[in-house]
């Protein structure tokens, strides 16, 4: 079942009197606990698609629908309602807070996306989640005690600990060794297939093509 659809996508970037196409009528369309990863070369508008598919740079022409919902013909503000409770990032470098424990992090996420639980649910959704990434016996380290990998969980687990529907990832591995990536795809890889969340993710590491379930591969800035 399609719980995402890309229909028509157009993005132009303006330099001076010029205008580049950089993504030309791209339709796509993500099942429910799939994971979907998108390739190509360098500069074919793999982090433009996906950062305009999760709402965080507007398109120049199509339609995303989400839940029913139509995105693109959104304000600002909606869009923001929509990624904060429904969608979770993950990107290259894990960006955590480095004067903040690994728990702290989580407490973090939840109050700057309003979830307002009580302290108690809080606490357990915390757990559960630092547990799902195997992190839990870290609750207390800060950043610079942790692995490239252990971050990149802790990222993970900042993704997710809203329970998005949809999880967009940006060449999650690529600042990690081998065994870490290995680690971490495994880890979204359950993400999909045990917790059923939707996942769209770019990678230029063919090692981690086995774990996706279907693979899009773009080319200037069209789907081939
Ligand atoms: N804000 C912007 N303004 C102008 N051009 C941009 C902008 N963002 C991206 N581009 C251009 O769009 C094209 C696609 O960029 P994008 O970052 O989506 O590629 P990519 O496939 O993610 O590449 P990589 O694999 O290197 O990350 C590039 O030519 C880039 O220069
Ligand atoms: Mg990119």
């Amino acid at each position: 079942m399609s719980v995402f659809q890309l229909e028509d996508i157009k993005k132009e970037f303006k330099h001076g009197n010029t205008s580049e196409q950089i993504l030309k009528d791209i339709d796509l369309k993500l099942n429910k606990g799939q994971l979907t990863a998108l390739v190509g070369a360098s500069g074919s508008g793999k982090s433009t698609l996906l950062t305009i598919a999760a709402g965080l740079q507007k398109l120049t022409d199509g339609t995303i629908s989400f839940g029913g919902q139509n995105l693109s013909s959104m304000n600002d503000e909606q869009v923001r309602e929509v990624r904060a409770k429904h969608f979770g990032f993950v990107f290259q470098h894990a960006h955590l807070v480095p004067f903040l424990t690994v728990q702290e992090q989580l407490e973090l996420m939840i109050d700057t996306a309003e979830l307002k639980w009580s302290k108690k649910d809080k606490q357990s959704r915390i757990e559960d989640v630092l547990k799902t990434v195997d992190m839990w016996n870290h609750k207390d380290s800060f950043p610079e005690n942790l692995s490239g990998g252990e971050k990149q969980r802790v990222a993970i687990a900042r993704a997710i600990i809203h329970e998005p529907e949809i999880l967009f990832a940006d060449e999650p591995t690529a600042s990690l060794d081998s065994k870490r990536s290995v680690e971490v795809m495994e880890l979204i890889e359950r993400l999909a297939s045990e917790l059923n969340i939707t996942v769209l993710m770019v990678t230029h590491d063919n090692d981690m093509l086995k774990y996706a379930e279907r693979i899009v591969e773009m080319k200037d800035g069209k789907i081939i």
